[in-house]
Order: structure tokens, then sequence, then C-alpha cells
């Protein structure tokens, strides 16, 4: 095991009624509150009412900025920026899913740069001040309410890029099950499926790390049994509860201690987003089985059968055979939520631009678990696209 410093401060108030503490957290770092959410799902739930009560008892001024897009774009961070300077606000709430949090991180960010927040996509290092951000999370899915990372898109050049300083990591989370209640079975599906991603993204790794690798796979086998639950049953309090504590750890930076880690399949299909605005955790579901199959080898099947065997319950014994065995329970696992199979599904109607969405890719991939060219992420965006036609 590597060495490493343990640092996780985001103090989490988890389950029901916990938005009750929001007044006196708000209060601790601000006089003056800026809310960062989407586009009105937490106004039909009621989430933004209970939140403004909190402020208003609190005597927290609030001014809101709505609208933040699924991807979010640099264009909303930047109004938000504006918005903090002009009313000199000293907190950031984010209520919502991941996109909210993260444009909220970058705002925090923001505020204190004097160059354009874009600038932080290729040197997150510019980031040396934040303002406090809470986060109000309403979709278990990106785990951005405990994390450093913050992903935004730039439409008008097709790039959508992460940036990761742990001065962004929220200095609250408020984390109340119910609040997912209302979350849409396609949204459910998607985020159980980048909760699962950010897992195995972590347990395929070249280290032997394996405390952390244990600790993932009782985190995805979470995942298998409650994201169905969640999806059939919206309002069943406990496989909401699982879901949204194990998004949180799953990409917390916890499971990366010890362990280098440097993902693969969240680097292709942030690319793919870029160009077709696609919902995140369904691109990582058409994309993982692919990816596994294409990098199957003599090296890596002893990882997929354990893999196969301790999160699925493969019982074969020839590795190879188990390998695709634990690949087709994924793959099964992705249908109970019915999760589309192609890149045609989610409207990718052509492969023109492969190439290009690959090159972009390609920087990201820097020692990750099997090195990966641009030809190699063609052909997967290619298998998913011949897939099913
Ligand atoms: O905008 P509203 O009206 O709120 O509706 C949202 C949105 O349409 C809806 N929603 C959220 N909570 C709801 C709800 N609808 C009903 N009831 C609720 N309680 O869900 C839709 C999707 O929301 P979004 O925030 O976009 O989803 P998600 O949490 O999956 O975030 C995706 C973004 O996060 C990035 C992704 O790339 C993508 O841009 N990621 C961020 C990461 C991080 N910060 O660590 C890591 C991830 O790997 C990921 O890349
Ligand atoms: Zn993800």
């Amino acid at each position: 095991m590597e060495n490493f410093i343990y640092d996780i401060p985001t103090k989490v108030y988890f389950g029901k009624q916990q938005i009750q503490h929001l007044g006196e957290i708000a209060s601790e770092c601000a006089k003056k509150v800026l809310l960062v959410y989407g586009g009105g799902s937490i106004k039909k739930n009621g989430i933004y009412q209970d939140a403004v009560a909190q402020l208003e008892q609190s005597n927290n001024e609030y001014f809101d900025l709505s609208g933040v897009e699924p991807n979010p774009r640099v264009e909303t961070v930047r109004k938000g920026v504006a918005l903090c300077r002009e009313h000199q606000i000293d907190a950031v709430i984010a209520i919502g899913g991941g996109s909210c949090v993260d444009c909220a991180k970058v705002i925090s960010a923001g505020v204190y740069y004097d160059g354009d927040v874009w600038d932080f996509t290729d040197n997150p290092n510019l980031i040396t001040k934040t303002l406090p951000v809470i986060a109000i999370i309403t979709l278990s899915a990106t785990g951005s309410e405990m994390d450093g990372i913050a992903v935004i898109s730039d439409m008008n050049k097709c790039e959508k890029k992460p940036i990761r300083n742990l001065l962004m990591r929220p200095k609250y989370a408020i984390l109340d099950p119910t609040y997912t209640f209302t979350v849409s079975k396609y949204q459910t599906a998607a985020g159980a499926a980048d909760i699962l991603s950010h897992l195995m993204e972590s347990y395929f790794s070249n280290q032997d790390a394996y405390m952390q690798k244990a600790v993932a796979e009782a985190l995805m086998k979470t995942v298998i049994k409650y994201g169905p639950i969640a999806y059939e049953e919206p309002e069943n309090y406990e496989a909401r509860a699982n879901l949204m504590w194990a998004s949180t750890w799953a990409i917390n930076d916890f499971l990366k201690y010890g362990n280098t880690v440097a993902w693969s399949v969240h680097a292709i299909e942030h690319q793919l987003s870029a160009f077709y605005d696609i919902t995140h955790g369904i691109g990582l579901a058409i994309l993982t089985p692919s990816w596994m199959k294409y990098i199957m080898n003599d090296k890596t099947i002893p990882d997929f059968a354990k893999f196969a065997r301790n999160v699925w319950g493969i019982e074969e014994q020839d590795d190879k055979k188990a390998a695709y065995k634990g690949i087709e329970a994924l793959q099964n696992f992705y249908a109970c939520l019915n999760i589309p199979k192609t890149l045609q599904e989610v409207g990718i109607q052509s492969s023109e631009h492969f190439e290009v969405i690959a090159k972009q890719a390609v920087p990201y991939l820097n020692n990750n678990y099997y090195p990966l060219n641009q030809d190699d992420i063609v052909q997967i965006y290619k298998d998913c696209f011949q897939e099913g036609e």
C-alpha cells in the first residue's frame, strides 16, 4: 500500500429532515448565500421551500442561480461568479444533483480568480481559495457532495473537462435519502450505473490494494442490491439511503488512498458527453462492457475473474469463462434498469466524429489500468455503435 494522508473534512448530515441544520450551518460560514439549482425539480418536490425556510429563520440573505444544466455549462458558472461578486456572497449552497454541486464548486473558486473559470480546466492549481460550499444532494450518482472534483462543459467547443482541486470539496453535505424519492427511473438507473462505475474504476487498478478493493466490492454489492429496488420502488427508504451513502463513499478519495487509481471509462465517456450531451451514467453503462471485452487478455483475466466471483457470485472455476460471465452479469444488471445498450439509443446516429472524440479522451488516460490509444478508443466506440444494430 502506498503512503497517503487521509483528509476528508466534509461534515455530513445524513438522514431524514437533516435540512433542519441548514440554518445553523449557513450562519457558521456566511451572511449572504447563493443558492445554485437546476431546472426546477427542487421547487416541485418542496426541497427549495424547506431550504429557504431554514435560511429565513437564521436570517441569511439568499440569492438564486437557477437553471443549471445537466452537464453544467461554463456560461452558467460565469453567471454565478458575477452574482457572488455583485452581492458579496460568502457561501454557495448547491441543491440538486452532481451538476449543481459541480457548478457551485467552480463558482466558489472563480470568485477569487481574476481570469476566466475555464482556465481551471487546464490548470486546477490556479484555484488558491474558495468560498465554502454546502451541498444538498438530491440524486445519488456522482458523489460530488464529498469530493474535490467538478466537471464542466463548453458546448461551443465540444469540450467537457474535469477539474480536481481539494479546495473545492464541500465543507458541509446534507444527505436526506427522502430527497431522492422523486428522481425518475431513468436518472435512478443512470445514478446507479455511475456509482458502480466509480467503484469499478478504483477496483481495476494495477495496485495490490487488498483492503480498498474489498471495500469496493462491498459497495458494488450494495449498488447491485439496492439499485433495482430503488428503480422499482422509488420511495423505498432503505434502498435510497444505501445508494446515497454508497455513492458518497465511492468517490470521496477513501478508496483511492494507498491505491494508484487512474480512471478509464470516465475519460472515454466525458468526451462523448461533450459532443452529444448524453446522460453521464447511461454513457458509462453503454461503454463499460465494451471496454472490458476490449482489454480482456491474459494479464487482465484474473482481475475480471475475481470481479465476477466476488461481486457477482459467479462460481465458474475457469478464469476466462468466469471473466466473461462477470461481464454478462453486469449487462444483466443494466438491463434490469432498462439502460440502453447502444450509442444509437441515446441519439448518436453517426460514427463520423469518433476519431476526434477519441483524440480528446487520450490526454486523460495516462497510467490507467490498461493503456489505450486513440485507435483503441475508436474501436470501443464502434463496438457500442454496432452492437444491437
Ligand atoms: O435540474 P433539475 O430540475 O433539478 O433536474 C435534475 C436533472 O434534470 C434531475 N434531478 C435531480 N434530483 C432530482 C431530480 N429530479 C427529480 N427529483 C430529484 N430529487 O436529474 C437530472 C440530472 O441531474 P444531474 O445533476 O445532471 O445528474 P448527476 O447527479 O448525474 O450529475 C451529472 C454531472 O456530474 C458529472 C457528470 O459528468 C455530469 O456532468 N460528474 C461529476 C463528478 C464529480 N463531481 O465528482 C464525477 C462523475 O463521474 C461525473 O463526471
Ligand atoms: Zn461518474
